[in-house]
């Protein structure tokens, strides 16, 4: 791989270990896919939590904690909460190294968005600039939705980014690499938050790590919908790159999507496989609910909102607990807007910093659990021997105000 002169002086160790580890680590990774050079990148999403610093070499990870890194540098979705952690269940152990690792971690000037959604909380990459981040749904919706260029970065390709300020240029960081190949053509009106989770998760199974550019999704779509599409097309698949039609930034028309080329497969998805999406999500148990997760990823204000408005003068099931995950900065503006106060009131908890799949906790003696977010459901199932049910954000909020799935207030 070609390698500038300040980048061979990196990789030889003259800046020192830890940019000799990232700067080889790089090299090791575009090597892997025939990228010819690296490409600057101008910010980096890094996840920061006492679960993953493991995965950096010891000696590398002394030097990280002691250095700046070369461009600003987000977190994105640790595995901790920012409080609330004895609601969770994380130990004092735990959390005190948390607190600990929080500390480094400003001390590293990294900017603490903590959340999966971080352009919630203010990293805006502008489109066509390269970026390096971890986090599925993030890295579809940064592709796909602002048009900036990422892979589907690991925890430690994105340290190695961070501390050179470099990617390896291949893939989605280049024009080629981001046309689509898969035509997804929707045939179904009007389209609610749920199918587009569904759609996600139905089209992600077929798509794998194809680039699928649909057609039928309306210019009224909301960021609400494209943040749940992509995070279900990257849980059932490997998609970290839609376009669509008339929607996203680099699909004016479908011939600019497809880079003038012809797809290689044309899908239709109309309501039936839309509701077999929804199907594929259930695990089809008992209908009495025990925990309710709303939030993934991480609610928008808006979001937020529409909980506090489904719960106004209402009380969560006794025997129901209720999270709902927002992006702390989002929190903040529920907090002031008085939402958080209903959700709180009516016996529900605003969380920040992670989620169930996150932190690997879920309330005890959970036996079924409902979510709004197909992510969530698919990988809550994996995770924890739950039953599930996955519906939209009312369905979800009337089990837990009935502890029943399907039952009317
Ligand atoms: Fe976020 Fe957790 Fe979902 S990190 S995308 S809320 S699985």
């Amino acid at each position: 791989m070609y390698l500038t002169k300040e980048e061979e002086k990196m990789y030889r160790g003259e800046y020192g270990l830890t940019h000799e580890w990232a700067m080889k680590f790089l090299v090791s990774y575009g090597e892997a896919f025939n990228a010819e050079r690296l490409t600057r990148i101008s910010s980096a999403g890094v996840s920061w939590s006492v679960w993953t610093m493991g995965k950096i070499p010891e000696e590398v990870y002394e030097g990280l904690t002691r250095m700046k890194m070369a461009v600003p540098t987000y977190t994105v979705a640790g595995g901790m909460p920012d409080a609330h952690w004895k609601e969770m269940g994380i130990s004092k152990e735990d959390w005190e190294k948390q607190v600990e690792s929080t500390k480094t971690a400003k001390s590293m000037e990294f900017i603490l968005t903590e959340t999966c959604a971080p352009y919630l909380a203010g990293w805006i990459p502008i489109k066509g600039s390269h970026i390096a981040t971890v986090e599925s749904s993030c890295i579809a919706y940064f592709n796909s939705v602002f048009g900036a260029r990422t892979h589907r970065d690991s925890f430690p390709s994105c340290f190695a980014s961070a501390i050179t300020g470099r990617t390896p240029y291949f893939g989605f960081h280049t024009e080629r690499g981001r046309m689509g190949n898969l035509l997804v053509k929707v045939e179904a009106e009007p389209l609610e938050q749920v199918d587009y989770e569904a759609l996600g998760y139905y089209v992600g199974e077929i798509a794998g790590l194809d680039v699928p550019v649909f057609t039928g999704i309306p210019r009224e779509v909301e960021a609400e919908h494209l943040k749940g599409l992509g995070a279900a097309l990257a849980t059932s698949g490997g998609v970290g790159l839609y376009h669509i039609v008339g929607v996203t930034p680099e699909a004016p028309t479908l011939k600019a999507a497809f880079g003038g080329e012809k797809p290689k497969d044309t899908i239709s998805v109309g309501k039936e496989e839309i509701k077999h999406g929804r199907d594929l999500l259930c695990t089809g148990g008992p209908e009495k609910v025990d925990f309710v997760m709303l939030g993934c990823p991480h609610y928008t204000v808006k979001q937020l909102a529409r909980v506090a408005e489904l719960l106004q003068g209402k009380k969560v099931h006794r025997d129901v607990t209720l999270w709902v995950f927002a992006p702390s900065a989002v929190r903040h503006t529920g907090d002031v807007m008085g939402i958080t106060d209903v959700i709180k009131k009516a016996g529900g908890l605003v969380l920040s910093g992670t989620c169930p799949c996150g932190a690997r906790k879920i309330p005890p003696n959970t036996k079924v659990m409902a979510t709004d977010a197909a992510k969530q459901a698919h990988y809550a199932t994996a995770y924890f021997p739950v039953d599930m049910w996955f519906g939209s954000v009312e369905e979800c909020v009337n089990a837990a105000i009935t502890g029943q799935w399907g039952d009317r207030q």
